[in-house]
């Protein structure tokens, strides 16, 4: 016997006319466009709105509102009545209206909830002095920090030599990973000096991602004790952190050092505290180096004609530098020689094309009419939500011929970088933004493509590179929105010494 049977017909009669009543009181409620505020899309449905249209096919759903209402519309989405700016020409008046459309009250709450580290907001000029750590990812300390990559990295790969001789297989995005994680690691937070063999990857590389695998629910205000381990997986992994463990690495980075000194400056932070800030930062900094790094390999990989200009400009630079191409020879390269490999770059940044697709979200600190080009106006409520979607840029044809396909020297013109692209025939600020806008702009931009750049000139010098599976390896969606794709599966492929 079914459940509905069990229910009598009256019981029943009077669910459904209770559920209706509740349906017509939320569409009675829901809210309505006021005059000069933007066409308003509150969907069917009680408190998601257009969430499950949205979360199916983001840029789809998106550019079938902006067909039907224009450039800027807002969208009732799981509560939260966000307005889309979807012309590129019109992306730099948000980013200059940051007195009103704001950015450290949101980047706060998704912090805290995700690392569960306390607000920082409310400690004297503490915001302040975490931003002025972000002076260390630029000029002479990158040249440091990505030298130090240099050599990790080049650490790691020595290893794989000895095994290398013939054809030897691996799984892409673990091999990545593996790299990544452990040179980059060792590049920001040093190393401890009696931890002989000690591999960061192998201690805690799996708890990294199952909390990685948790870090969109958590941001979407998910409560940690529904996602399984989560919580105690957190709790490792913060525990890494903490001062005693911290102390006891040596060569740490200068944007760590400075990050370390500062929180030891707030005696109301315990130790636990500066701990989950510290792993905040290292999430930041290879939560999306990783995946960029894979997709940056996978697509090239898959473009012979790509990987074969972009493995002769490494070798060209190599050769002009004087520096041999075999195993044991240290590879150096300066701040300007990685700048000039424009083919490399103009690669990345094509993979950064597809898989990028960080929101840049702004809250509205009160009611205010946003001025866009050719005297448009929009009104804002007070707790509005403004967002920019990238990939409706990187995916419009106007701005970008052909957009579905991978062309790795789209961004080379003349043998020189390629920075003119552009919408109505006007040419773009803002045209690949996989770092963000304005104030919430990525901090450690510079430093990731340098990770990147470095990752894939080792790879290339020291190995011959094949994919060895046919299948096409898709986005996983769980991060829309939240930056870097991650791939939906791995791949087989195989590396063997060059000649
Ligand atoms: C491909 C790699 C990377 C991508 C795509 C990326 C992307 C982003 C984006 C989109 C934001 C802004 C978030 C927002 O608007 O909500 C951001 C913030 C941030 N990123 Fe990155 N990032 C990358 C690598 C790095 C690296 C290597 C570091 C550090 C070494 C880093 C450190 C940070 C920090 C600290 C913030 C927060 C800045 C603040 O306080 O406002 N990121 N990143």
């Amino acid at each position: 016997m079914g459940l509905l049977e069990l229910i009598s017909p009256r019981t029943y009669g009077l669910a459904l006319a209770t559920a209706l009543a509740l349906w017509a009181l939320c569409v009675f409620c829901r809210r309505k466009r006021r005059p000069g505020e933007a066409p308003l899309i509150n969907g069917w449905i009680p408190f998601l709105g257009e969430a499950l249209n949205f979360r199916n096919d983001p840029t789809k759903f998106l550019l079938s509102l902006q067909q039907k209402y224009g450039d800027v519309f807002t969208v009732h989405l799981a509560g939260k009545y966000i307005t889309f700016i979807t012309n590129p020409l019109q992306f730099v008046y948000v980013t200059k209206n940051s007195k009103y459309l704001q950015f450290k009250e949101l980047a706060d709450q998704i912090s805290t909830k995700a690392f569960d580290h306390p607000t920082t907001l409310n400690l004297p000029d503490m915001d302040e002095n975490v931003h002025k750590a972000y002076q260390y990812l630029l000029g002479r300390p990158l040249d440091v920090l990505s030298d130090s990559m240099m050599g990790n990295l080049q650490g790691l790969f020595e290893k794989m030599f000895s095994q290398a001789t013939d054809w030897e297989m691996g799984n892409m995005n673990k091999f990545c990973f593996s790299l990544m994680f452990e040179a980059s690691f060792l590049t920001l937070y040093g190393k401890d000096p009696s931890a002989v063999d000690y591999s960061i990857v192998e201690a805690i590389g799996d708890k990294f991602n199952k909390f990685d695998a948790s870090f969109s629910y958590l941001a979407a205000s998910v409560p940690i004790e529904l996602l399984g381990a989560a919580k105690s997986i957190r709790k490792e992994l913060i525990s890494m952190f903490l001062p005693e463990n911290m102390s006891r690495w040596l060569g740490a980075s200068e944007v760590v050092q400075f990050r370390k000194d500062l929180f030891d400056m707030y005696e109301v932070l315990s130790d636990r505290n500066k701990a989950a800030h510290h792993f905040a930062f290292m999430w930041a900094s290879v939560g999306n180096t990783i995946p960029a790094t894979f997709w940056a390999m996978y697509y090239l990989l898959r473009h012979p004609e790509a990987l074969a200009v972009v493995r002769d400009e490494i070798d060209h630079l190599l050769q002009s530098t004087g520096q041999e191409r075999k195993p044991g020879n240290c590879i150096h390269l300066t701040r300007e020689q990685l700048d000039n490999l424009v083919y490399l770059e103009s690669a990345i940044n094509e993979s950064f094309r597809f898989c990028s697709s960080s929101t840049n979200i702004r809250i509205a600190s009160e009611d205010f009419i946003l001025k866009l080009e050719g005297n448009q106006e929009v009104s804002l409520r007070k707790g509005d939500l403004v967002a920019i979607y990238p990939p409706i840029l990187h995916m419009d044809p106007e701005v970008y011929e052909d957009p579905k396909k991978y062309k790795f020297d789209r961004y080379v013109e003349d043998g020189k970088k390629k920075t003119t692209f552009y919408k109505q025939g006007r040419k773009l600020k803002y045209f690949l933004m996989p770092f963000g806008s304005g104030i919430s702009k990525c901090p450690g931009r510079f430093f990731a493509v340098n990770e990147i750049k470095l990752f894939l000139v080792l790879l290339l010098t020291y190995f011959d590179v094949e994919i060895t599976e046919e299948k096409q390896v898709g986005q996983d969606k769980s991060r829309i929105g939240l930056g870097i794709l991650l791939p939906d599966t791995d791949i087989a492929f195989r590396y063997k010494l060059r000649n």
